[in-house]
């Protein structure tokens, strides 16, 4: 029987709702705020996501995103694949898919494991929608609201509104230029004893860090293994951008260091070949991984089928590894651009890392200024950068920022940086102007106390993230409330 028409909609024109408001009105909130659960109370906003809106404007140079290049994959060849998919497998490619992912799919994954030196059983892998979404499920098999999980300061700006979804109580662990200061991880799991607390896992991404940029050194790694056994604590490796190496020899990922036993292992084809097609990964061991297909299930069924058809194709031409290199190619001449870039224009009393790999470089500015509101001065400038504290629960970071390099081409991260170290230049005179301070220039320290990652050029030009102290140069003003 066929629908009876709306006389007011002329046909062929698609019928609106009629009360639908633009925008939510006072009443509309009054109105859900008694539904919504209480964990959307301490849920957060994504500053990556809210950035993106502002930043797809041409005019703005993005040092904000995370985004890989896509841009250098050939085109040609994502069509003949699509296209023999198409003629060959078109009706399975269009259906649904295993909760776990297809074996053909894991195969592609245990390859670019292997390429890390990593060995995992078929069965210990689960393909998920996304990196994000393993952590998502992670988080919703192990966490119960006020479970204290472990991060590093800063972390990954994306896992903050996870942690914080599932009412986490996130503490986070300082990292300096060889990564997440175990020895300060070691004090934190003593105090927890004390109190009775035991951590439900601790969160690390090793290998050039988002967003500091830093590396976890081999010594660390071990000391990580062995606490995270001697405590019997689950460790989660987030490993998206361990192939996207610039310089220097690889370290053993802490999944190989431990054989999968206390290490959970993210991995993800986002950053090594297309975030649009929503394909990550996670290796665990059967107890945990049969809880984790159950919170898949409930939470969208399968990953897509058709992005693992295309998965499958890519692999099966051999080339995935060329391509990889490829991109370190082009990512090292941005990487290089953006370094270059921060001591020509970036003023004295700044400090950044110097990231052999991955995507991204962290700076700290002065204690006295707060990136959160440089950032609406330098959009007014058409360049944009994520702002520090989206990467601490607690209110740090307020001086430090991540800039991204994948993105742009090496001259725009010139103009960019130029501009936000235009801004930073003019906050740092206002500052000198009003207190009669000066910045020193910028000289290599006699400690050997260093600023995440400023393991290059940069080395030692500053303290420890997002803190004054030991700084002649610097008179710490007090901290703006959150
Ligand atoms: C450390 C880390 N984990 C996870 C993700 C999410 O990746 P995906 O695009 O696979 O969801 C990212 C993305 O930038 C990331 O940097």
């Amino acid at each position: 029987m066929s629908e009876p028409s709306d006389p007011a909609v002329p046909s062929g024109e698609p019928a609106t709702r009629p009360h639908r408001r633009a925008h939510t009105t006072a009443r509309d909130l009054e109105r859900y705020a008694g539904l919504f659960a209480a964990r959307t109370r301490v849920m957060r906003s994504s500053a990556m996501r809210d950035l993106m809106e502002i930043t797809a404007r041409p005019e703005v140079i993005s040092l904000a995103g995370g985004l890989p290049d896509t841009s250098t994959f050939p085109p040609e060849s994502f069509a003949a694949q699509m296209t023999r998919i198409a003629q060959e497998s078109s009706a399975e490619a269009l259906q649904y898919g295993p909760t776990e992912g297809f074996a053909e799919t894991k195969e592609c994954i245990r390859e670019v494991m292997a390429a890390e030196g990593m060995d995992p059983e078929l069965g210990d892998i689960i393909v998920t929608t996304g990196g994000q979404q393993a952590i998502d499920l992670v988080a919703k098999t192990l966490v119960d609201p006020g479970d204290v999980v472990i991060a590093e300061a800063p972390t990954y700006p994306g896992a903050v509104p996870v942690f914080c979804s599932y009412q986490a109580d996130t503490l986070q662990v300082e990292v300096d230029a060889e990564g997440m200061r175990v020895d300060l991880l070691e004090g934190l799991l003593d105090d927890l004893a004390r109190e009775g607390r035991r951590p439900k896992f601790i969160y690390t991404v090793p290998t050039f860090q988002n967003p500091a940029g830093v590396t976890l050194s081999a010594a660390r790694r071990r000391r990580l293994i062995e606490i995270s056994r001697e405590r019997e604590l689950l460790v989660v490796e987030d490993n998206p951008y361990g192939l996207l190496r610039y310089e220097g020899a690889p370290l053993e990922p802490l999944y190989r260091l431990d054989g999968g036993d206390y290490v959970l292992y993210l991995g993800t084809f986002s950053k090594i070949l297309s975030p649009g097609i929503r394909l990550g990964w996670l290796c665990a061991p059967p107890p945990v991984m049969e809880k984790v297909v159950l919170g898949k299930q409930a939470s969208d069924l399968c990953t897509s089928t058709l992005t693992q058809y295309f998965v499958r194709e890519y692999f099966a031409e051999g080339n995935w590894r060329a391509y990889v290199a490829d991109l370190c190619d082009v990512y090292r001449e941005r990487r290089d651009a953006m370094v270059e870039s921060l001591e020509r224009f970036f003023p004295p009393g700044t400090t950044w890392s110097h990231p052999e790999g991955g995507l991204f470089c962290w700076a700290t500015l002065p204690g006295y200024i707060d990136t959160t509101d440089l950032l609406a001065k330098a959009l007014r400038e058409n360049v944009a950068f994520v702002p520090g504290a989206a990467a601490y629960v607690d209110g740090r970071g307020g001086s430090e920022m991540r800039l991204n390099f994948s993105a742009s081409q090496p001259a725009e991260i010139r103009e960019g940086i130029q501009r936000i170290g235009g801004v930073v230049a003019e906050q740092v005179d206002l500052y000198e102007s009003i207190t009669g301070e000066h910045q020193l220039p910028n000289v290599p320290p006699a400690s050997s106390a260093s600023p995440p990652g400023a393991a290059g050029s940069a080395e030692g030009r500053g303290s420890a993230p997002g803190s004054d102290q030991g700084r002649a140069d610097v008179i710490p003003l007090r901290r703006r409330e959150r």
